[in-house]
C-alpha cells in the first residue's frame, strides 16, 4: 500500500521548509541542499527479498523455548524518559533560545561542528548545514524526534537554530587552523547571513566508545546469551532497529557508539549519537545502501518487546507531527516520512515471520 505513496512522495521531493527560488549565499551551493544525497554504490534499482510471514502457520506447542531466553533481560532502555532522565522540553527551550556566550571549534569528528556555551552555563554542540553527505542537520533533528517518539531517550535533544555565519567564521579564523577556516568558508551552506543547523544538547563529562559492539551478530543471533551480555545485547538490538528505520549508514564507521565514561561499576547507557547520515529516501524508500542495511538487520533475531510495539504503532500522521515540531520547520520531507514507514513495514514483516516460526517470547525476548 505504501509503495505508490512513496513513489508519489519521491516525485515531490524537495528540501523541507526551504523557500523556493531564494539564492544561496554560498556561490557553490546547490538547490535541495537539505536532502540527504548519500550516494549509493550503484544507481541500479535494488531488488531485495521481501520477508513475509508464512500464510499458514503451524505452531508446535511442544517446542521448547531457547534455553537462554530467560537470560535476555535488563536492557537499559527506559521507555518514555527524556534524554539521560532529564526534562527534554526544558532542555529544548534552552537549546532553541538561550543567548550564545561563546563558541569553539569541536574536535573528534570528521565534519564541521562547534561547541557552544549558553548564558547560564549550559552547553551545546552546533552542527551547521554543510556539504558533507554524512552531516545532514535535519537528519540530526529528525533522529532526536524519532528517539523520543519511540520512547528511547538515547539521542541528545536537538533544536533547529540559525547562527550568524560571521560568528562561525570568526571562530574558525581564530582557531589558528587554516584548513578548518577554509572548510567553514566553503562548506557551510545557508541563505543570507545565517547558517541553519542542529543545536544539540552537550552530554556533560567524557564519552567513551562502548566496548564489544562488533559482537552484535553473536549477541543477537541464535546462540546462547551469557547473563552478563544481556544489557549490551538489548541496547544493540534497539540501536540496530533505530538505524534500520532511520537508514543511518554511518553507525559503524568508527567512534559513533558512545556512552558516558564509566567510573567503577555503575553502568551508563549507550547513546545513539551522530545521526547526520540518516533518512535517505533513495531506492524507492529503502534507503541509501539497502543491501548493507538489510544484511545487518537480518542478523538480529531478538528484539525489545516495548520498542517493537512502538514501531508497530508508528503512523504517517504521528511521524509528521513529531517531525514538524521543530522551530525551523519539518525535519523530513514527505518522501522521507514514507521511506521510514516502508522500512518499518519491512522490519515488522521480519519480526512477525520470526514470531510465526518460533514464538513471541523467543523473539521479543528483551523487555
Ligand atoms: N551531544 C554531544 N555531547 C558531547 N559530545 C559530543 C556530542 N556530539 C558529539 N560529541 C563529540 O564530538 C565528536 C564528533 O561528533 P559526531 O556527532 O560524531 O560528528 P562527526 O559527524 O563529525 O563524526 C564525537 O565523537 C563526540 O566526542
Ligand atoms: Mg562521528
Amino acid at each position: 500500500m505504501l509503495v505508490p505513496l512513496v513513489a508519489a512522495m519521491l516525485a515531490a521531493c524537495r528540501a523541507p521548509g526551504a523557500p523556493a527560488g531564494a539564492p544561496e549565499a554560498n556561490p557553490q551551493a546547490t538547490e535541495n541542499v537539505d536532502i540527504p544525497t548519500l550516494s549509493a554504490p550503484s544507481q541500479r534499482p535494488v531488488v531485495l527479498p521481501v520477508v513475509m510471514p508464512p500464510r499458514h502457520i503451524t505452531v508446535d506447542a511442544a517446542t521448547p523455548l531457547r534455553p537462554d531466553s530467560a537470560a535476555r533481560v535488563a536492557p537499559t532502555v527506559t521507555e518514555g524518559a527524556g534524554f539521560l532522565g532529564r526534562d527534554d522540553e526544558q532542555t529544548l527551550s534552552r537549546l532553541c533560545n538561550a543567548p550564545i556566550e561563546r563558541i569553539e571549534r569541536n574536535r573528534g569528528g570528521s565534519t564541521v561542528s562547534f561547541r557552544v556555551w549558553f548564558a547560564g552555563g549550559e552547553r551545546g554542540l552546533f552542527k551547521p548545514q554543510q556539504r558533507s553527505e554524512v552531516a545532514n542537520y535535519r537528519a540530526e533533528l529528525a533522529a532526536y524526534r524519532m528517539s523520543r517518539l519511540l520512547g528511547l531517550g538515547r539521542t541528545p535533544p536537538a533544536c533547529g537554530r540559525q547562527v550568524p555565519r560571521a560568528m562561525l567564521q570568526r571562530v574558525a579564523d581564530a582557531s589558528g587552523d587554516a584548513a578548518f577556516s577554509q572548510r567553514v568558508m566553503t562548506e557551510l551552506l545557508g541563505r543570507g547571513e545565517q547558517v541553519p543547523g542542529a543545536m544539540l544538547y552537550w552530554v556533560p563529562g567524557q564519552l567513551e566508545p562502548v566496548p564489544d559492539v562488533a559482537r552484535y551478530p553473536q549477541l543477537l543471533g541464535d546462540g546462547a546469551l551469557a547473563p552478563g551480555d544481556a544489557a549490551l545485547a538489548a541496547d544493540l538490538s534497539a540501536l540496530l532497529i533505530f538505524d534500520y528505520l532511520n537508514d543511518n549508514v554511518d553507525r559503524w564507521s568508527g567512534g559513533n557508539i558512545l556512552r558516558p565514561r564509566r567510573t567503577g561499576d555503575t553502568p551508563t547507557p549507550m547513546l545513539f549519537m551522530d545521526n547526520g547520515a540518516s533518512f535517505s529516501a533513495l531506492h524507492e524508500g529503502l534507503g541509501a545502501r539497502p543491501e548493507e542495511q538489510a544484511a545487518r538487520i537480518a542478523r538480529v533475531s531478538h528484539f525489545p518487546r516495548a520498542l517493537i510495539a512502538r514501531v508497530r504503532a508508528l503512523t504517517l500522521d504521528g511521524l509528521r507531527a513529531a517531525m514538524g515540531a521543530d522551530p525551523l520547520g519539518a525535519c523530513l520531507s514527505d518522501a522521507q516520512l514514507g521511506a521510514v514507514l516502508l522500512r518499518r513495514d519491512r522490519l515488522i514483516a521480519r519480526v512477525d515471520a520470526a514470531i510465526a516460526a518460533q514464538s513471541a517470547e523467543a523473539v521479543l525476548s528483551f523487555p
